[in-house]
């Protein structure tokens, strides 16, 4: 490609390259985006971790991750092309005597300007520690090209440690310097959500209280914890996927227009949906375990974490004043489906001659983030020939069928892409990340400090959660809604 991402080298540093990750989704999407030819002319990636590894197999791990964990092809030139670029360095990110043999490294690599993004993707545990050698080795001062990192999830385990992190990363980047992952944000899907709302004139007028009974937020997977239980009876369901992923998709939702699409703007919205949210309280919240959790091993006997999570939270601002936003998420459940469901109200006023207790569907936007990805409108339609029979029908859109010629990109494929070009909107700013852990900190302290109140209900594995859960939003007089299966 050609532009001012040419002008001398980039080079890409992984941390924590012989890990999962890498190979399941970093390598294979650098290696997509290089074969849209999207990449520098001159990129480099190191990877670097304690393995032991030569560079040859290092690429050859690399390539297997390409074909068996992301399923993709991989031609035999284009890799060889792309792998001769990919170099592996031996080290302890503790140390930091091997900082100066990575920074050594990428100097016999680099060209004027020598532009460098460091990948953190290790365990949470060594983000402080990786980001402080990179300051005492002098390897974050930009005076020779740009420097800029990228920050895994999870980031922090609550508000106090996400702020003691975003303070050890500022004394040694600038916030523009700094790209925190949170890879729903990278979903073409999640993108679209904003130019659904904000480049077409038909909905956004309707898009606020007087029209919107609820808003309901699902993402659902069908595998269990894995071979992840560890970390995961730690984190439990609030932490691995609702103060990112789903409150991400709650500001998208909600957030006001900004005046221009740039990272600054767009965040600062998002940011101020993020404030206005009103202290959850746990009697708006149900909490539960799939069946079988407490047998799987690195899980503790008497654990009280969540695997599932059903949350009511309100929104107070004058679009979404008394507004439920219903948010669910757990693992080993019925299928693996992220959609979001803006409910609408009743009209004020039916003239039809309908049976007394006759239920009418409301009209319903599903937003289908994955997997079959799309839009549906459900609206009422009369039965033909019948008197005055209805049923309500779906308008849909489906990605795959409209631009059957353009596959989705996975997520990191953008990511990547974006934090190479310099456009951090689809990052998560310092302030964004600590105000969503202010919102599920006093949940998580409520549940620990009160366990009567809120109790670990069981669901069955395969299910749709807890029944409980169909209680706790049939109290409204609502119903949980997959609208994207048709
Ligand atoms: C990760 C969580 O952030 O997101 C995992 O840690 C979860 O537990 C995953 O499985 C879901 O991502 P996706 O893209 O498969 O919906």
């Amino acid at each position: 490609m050609t532009s001012d991402l040419d002008a001398g080298t980039t080079t890409i540093t992984i941390f924590g390259a012989s890990g999962d990750l890498t190979h399941r989704k970093l390598i294979p999407a650098l290696f997509n985006q290089f074969m849209k030819d999207r990449l520098p002319d001159e990129f480099f990636v190191v990877g670097t971790s304690r393995t032991e590894y030569s560079h040859e197999e290092f690429r050859e791990t690399l390539r297997e991750g390409v074909l068996e964990l992301a399923g993709m092809e991989c031609p035999e030139e284009q890799w060889k092309e792309f792998s001769k670029r990919v170099f592996y360095l031996e080290g302890n990110a503790k140390e930091l005597e091997d900082y100066g043999k990575i920074d050594a490294f990428l100097e016999d690599l680099e060209s004027d300007p020598s532009n460098r993004l460091y990948y953190l993707a290790t365990a949470p545990f060594l983000f402080p520690e990786i980001v402080r050698k990179l300051g005492e080795a002098d390897m974050a001062e930009e005076s020779t090209g740009w420097r800029r990192v990228v920050i895994e999830k999870p980031f922090g385990e609550d508000l106090e440690s996400a702020h003691e992190l975003n303070e050890v990363i500022h004394s040694v980047f600038n916030e523009d310097q700094v790209y925190r992952i949170d890879h729903y944000l990278g979903k073409e899907t999640a993108q679209n959500i904003l130019y659904f709302r904000f480049l077409n004139t038909i909905f956004e007028p309707i898009w606020n209280r007087n029209y919107i009974s609820h808003v309901q937020i699902t993402v659902s997977e069908d595998v269990d914890v894995g071979h992840r239980s560890a970390y995961y009876d730690d984190a439990g369901v609030v932490r691995d996927m609702f103060q990112n992923h789903l409150l991400q998709l709650l500001t998208l939702v909600a957030m006001e227009p900004p005046s221009a699409f740039n990272a600054d703007a767009v965040r600062t919205e998002k940011v101020k949906v993020l404030r206005a949210i009103r202290e959850l309280d746990a009697a708006n919240s149900v909490r539960a375990q799939y069946e079988g959790y407490l047998e799987e091993e690195g899980v503790a006997d008497d654990s009280r974490t969540a695997t599932y999570a059903a949350l009511k939270i309100y929104i107070d601002n004058w679009r979404w004043q008394g507004v439920p936003f219903y948010m669910r998420s757990g693992k080993a459940l019925q299928e693996k489906a992220s959609e979001i469901v803006i409910e609408f109200e009743p009209p004020p006023h039916v003239m039809f001659p309908l049976p007394r207790d006759y239920e009418l569907t409301p009209n319903f936007i599903s937003l289908c983030i994955q997997p079959d990805e799309g839009i549906h409108l459900r609206f009422e339609t009369k039965v033909p020939d019948s008197q005055q029979a209805t049923r309500s029908v779906d308008m849909d859109f489906h990605f795959r069928e409209t631009f059957s010629q353009q596959p989705l990109p996975d997520a990191y494929e953008r990511l990547l892409l974006d934090a190479i070009i310099g456009d951090p909107s689809l990052f998560t700013r310092s302030d964004e990340i600590e105000a969503a852990w202010a919102i599920v900190d006093p949940l998580l302290n409520a549940w620990d400090e009160n366990p009567d109140q809120s109790p670990v209900y069981t669901y069955e594995r395969g299910s749709w959660g807890p029944p409980e859960a169909d209680d706790f939003i049939g109290e409204a007089g609502f119903i949980w809604r997959i609208g994207c299966e048709h």
